[in-house]
């Protein structure tokens, strides 16, 4: 998830998006008529939705489930595999997947099987059981780092191995991309301000100190900008995503992670990548598939089939270093913990998932797949000449409003069509399909299938032919 509820993070007035051909009026018009539809169709989730506003905050039990195209959320049944069930009995096509959470498919066999067997079994010890050893075996062979540690959640992963960065160096700064996102982490929340200087994003709620006091940022791309913020020595890690896919898909540039790789070891500051989202890329994410070596990396979201868990692997050298940092005594109050990280439950749906469910062979059906849902798009972006484009990475596609890819953060938030996404998405939803909230983003999942590539490519020119 890249933003807060109620309140856009991107800044959408700054910039013009490319759908200059578009008449606003006749958008606004078939905008009225979608979320029509949408009432009509969705009795009983509106039903629980005034229900639940009587006793959770805003009517959804998290904050940012109330920012869909629809007028209300869709109350969830039941998933599988590539589709779920709403209470008012319409089966969709998700192509959100849970932001990546559900990138294995809703309920994935493999995984069912190994998580009922454990929760019979009991979940959580505080103890070792030895489906924790072969995740971490499993992780290594993956991303070839030899030390590992788990998480609940990617964030976690993320603060965990930022304090271990800072202790390890003695450094205070974090540095960060323009427009990111690594999850509720409080030093990742920084942005380029107009004059130049770092300052809180916009949507940060309640920041412990002003940003600047604990992170750089440069935009993506920008050789020049990170070796600038690097060289004064005060950066304890460079914290990444390979590919940004947080504002859209941004590809690096070639040879931006030689720099990024030679400029952290210059300067004696270490590289985290975070491959939560970039998994979409292969088993080993875009690091093994691109011959990435990061001091450490960080992953969550899809590796327990959809529960929580997360894990982060380091080198030996970051290792060593760890341990002639850290007291075993101390190790219960040190700022890294999670009674429940760790649990017999998670690792074994952990074990399940990296064995079984997000393997090659599933790489080599999604990947194809969402190769076939581009060119679907992209073939009608074509016929109408429209000045909008699209981006894949894996498993992972992504449209934009715009005619060219943009480089970097900046320019990627400076184009934003708030209405006609809205209409793109609730057009989809009301047909049977959920697209990712926040962007045009898809995802595939092994369980998605040909007929339902079609039916987006279908249900995309629909939308387009009738907004031209
Ligand atoms: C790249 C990346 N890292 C970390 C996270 C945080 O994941 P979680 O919210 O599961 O902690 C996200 C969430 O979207 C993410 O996109």
């Amino acid at each position: 998830m890249s933003s807060q509820a109620g309140e856009t993070t991107k800044p959408a007035e700054k910039g013009k998006a490319h759908s200059a051909n578009i008449d606003r009026s006749k958008l606004a018009k078939l905008l009225a008529e979608e979320d029509a539809l949408f009432e009509q169709t969705h009795k009983r989730s509106r039903q629980l939705f005034e229900r639940a506003k009587k006793s959770l905050h805003g009517g959804v039990p998290m904050n940012w489930m109330i920012k869909w195209a629809s007028p209300y959320p869709v109350f969830v049944k039941e998933g599988s595999g590539a589709h779920f069930t709403c209470v008012d009995g319409h089966k969709y096509l998700d192509l959100c997947l849970g932001d990546t959470g559900a990138m294995t498919g809703h309920a994935p066999p493999a995984a069912v099987e190994a998580i009922v067997d454990r929760v019979r079994r009991g979940t959580t010890f505080m103890l070792p059981s030895e489906d924790s050893i072969v995740v971490a075996e499993e992780l290594s062979k993956r991303f070839g780092l030899p030390y590992w540690q788990t998480a609940l959640t990617a964030t976690d992963a993320n603060r965990f191995a930022i304090r271990l960065c800072r202790q390890i160096t003695g450094r205070q700064y974090v540095l960060v991309h323009n427009w990111c996102y690594h999850g509720s982490v409080d030093e990742s929340f920084a942005t380029l301000l107009d004059n130049g200087e770092v300052g809180p994003r916009r949507g940060n709620i309640g920041p412990p100190v002003n940003p600047r006091e604990t992170t750089r940022v440069v935009e993506f791309n920008d050789i020049a900008a990170l070796e600038r913020a690097l060289a004064d020595g005060q950066v304890a890690c460079v914290l990444i995503e390979p590919v940004m896919t947080n504002i859209g898909i941004i590809h690096p540039d070639p040879g931006y992670h030689k720099a990024v790789r030679e400029l952290s070891e210059k300067y004696g500051t270490l590289l985290i990548i975070d491959e939560t989202h970039t998994i979409c890329t292969g088993p080993g994410g875009y690091t093994k598939a691109h011959g990435l070596t990061p001091d450490l990396l960080t992953i969550g979201k899809p590796i327990a089939s959809g529960l929580p868990a997360s894990a982060y692997g380091f080198t030996e050298k970051v290792a060593d270093l760890i341990a002639k940092n850290t007291r075993v005594s101390d190790c219960d109050t040190g700022g890294i913990g999670g009674t429940l990280a760790g649990n017999a439950l998670a690792m074994a749906a952990m074990r399940a998932t990296l064995q079984s469910v997000l393997t090659q062979e599933a790489y080599d059906k999604t990947i194809p797949l969402t190769t076939k849902f581009c060119q679907g798009v992209q073939e009608i972006i074509d016929q109408y000449k429209l000045p909008w484009i699209i981006k894949q990475l894996g498993c992972r596609a992504e449209y934009w409003f715009r005619p060219e890819a943009p480089r970097n953060g900046s320019e990627a938030a400076a184009v934003e069509d708030h209405e006609l996404d809205r209409y793109m998405h609730l057009y989809a939803l009301n047909r049977g399909i959920l697209m990712t909230p926040f962007h045009n983003m898809a995802l595939i999942s092994p369980a998605t299938t040909e007929a339902d590539i079609d039916l987006h490519t279908q249900l995309f020119r629909e939308a387009v032919e009738k907004l031209l």
